[in-house]
């Protein structure tokens, strides 16, 4: 597997880098964006190794205008972003130089969480019903 870098000056504001990293981890823990391998500063620079998409952008493979992708795949970009925003992240950066089409098996991925952001879900209703890791009322309301 090849891997693809993403590199930072130390100097930018390293919270957005690091929520940056946070928010794709997650993605990719739900098959919708490239892994990251690892993180780590070399000097001056903070490095971002992830996997390479075998693939394309959307906007080199079907140009910049919405109106020119194929409705199955506007589907498939915004099922993405609503897995996404159920999990609690807004994703607004939302470009066809932001989504990959895999070789092969034309797989849509999604990259660049730099402009994504937490949404305020509430706790009792992340854990009972989008992780499905309770099984009691909500005692807040008892
Ligand atoms: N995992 C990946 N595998 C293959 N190509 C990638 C991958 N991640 C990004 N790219 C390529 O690099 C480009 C830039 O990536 P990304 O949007 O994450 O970086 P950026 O620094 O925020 O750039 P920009 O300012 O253009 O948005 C993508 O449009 C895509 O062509
Ligand atoms: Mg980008």
């Amino acid at each position: 597997m090849t891997t693809f870098v993403k590199t930072y000056n130390v100097l930018d504001d390293m919270t957005m880098v690091m929520s940056e990293i946070e928010f794709q981890n997650k993605s990719s823990r739900f098959g919708l964006s490239p892994k990251i391998i690892r993180h780590y500063q070399s000097g001056d620079k903070y490095i971002i190794e992830m996997e390479r998409i075998n693939g394309m952008t959307l906007a080199d493979f079907y140009g910049e205008k919405m109106s020119d992708l194929p409705a199955s795949i506007l589907c498939k970009v915004k099922r993405i972003l609503k897995i996404l925003l159920y999990s609690g992240i807004q994703y607004i950066d939302i470009t066809p130089y932001n989504f990959m089409i895999e070789e092969g098996t034309d797989k849509i991925y999604i990259i660049d969480f730099e402009h994504a952001s937490p949404i305020h879900i509430n706790w009792y209703v992340r854990d009972f019903l989008l992780e499905g890791k309770l099984n009691k009322w909500n005692q807040d309301f008892e």
